[in-house]
């Protein structure tokens, strides 16, 4: 099993970005974690970050045309509000994706209330911090101990 974690603007800078708001967490950080947990459970995983919103979507293409993705956990921030071909993208993937975010986005301004992409991933997690990223890889592991036929995660509850 394969997971590609994909961060979207800005995430490069968590650890001195806005600290009240996202943590002290580190993106190396986070994509450690999220490899300690992987392998422990025998799923591998992958990382992107791109500030840039049409090599994310290239990326996703990438993944989809590969086959070799089985899911995809997704922080897009701030193109969670905007972006149309993010979204497009991951509903042509038919990958399972998580979408993540670190803030609880529902208790900020009314403009990050709305996510575009949300719609077409399995399920959202926000308001944790870096463990955002770790409850989603908890129910790619779950949908992979429960199910282990599948390659999709398509059974995921
Ligand atoms: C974010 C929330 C977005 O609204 C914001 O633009 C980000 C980070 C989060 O992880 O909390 O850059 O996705």
């Amino acid at each position: 099993m394969q997971i590609l974690v994909i961060h979207g603007p800005n995430i490069n800078l968590l650890g001195s970005r806005e600290p009240d708001t996202y943590g002290s967490v580190t993106m190396d950080e986070i994509n450690k974690s999220l490899e300690e947990l992987g392998s422990a459970h025998n799923i591998q995983t992958s990382y992107f970050q791109s500030n840039i919103e049409g090599e994310i979507v290239n990326k996703i293409q990438e993944a989809s045309l590969s086959k070799e993705i089985n899911g995809i956990i997704i922080n897009p921030a701030a193109y969670t509000h905007t972006s149309v071909a993010i979204r497009d993208a991951l509903a042509a993937s038919k990958i399972t994706t998580i979408e993540v975010h670190l803030s609880n986005v529902y208790k900020r301004e009314e403009f990050r209330h709305k996510s575009i992409t949300a719609p077409v991933c399995k399920g959202q997690i926000c308001g944790f911090g870096a463990t955002s990223y770790l409850l989603a890889m908890h129910a790619f592991i779950d949908a992979n101990s429960n199910d282990k036929d599948s390659k999709d995660f398509s059974s995921l509850a």
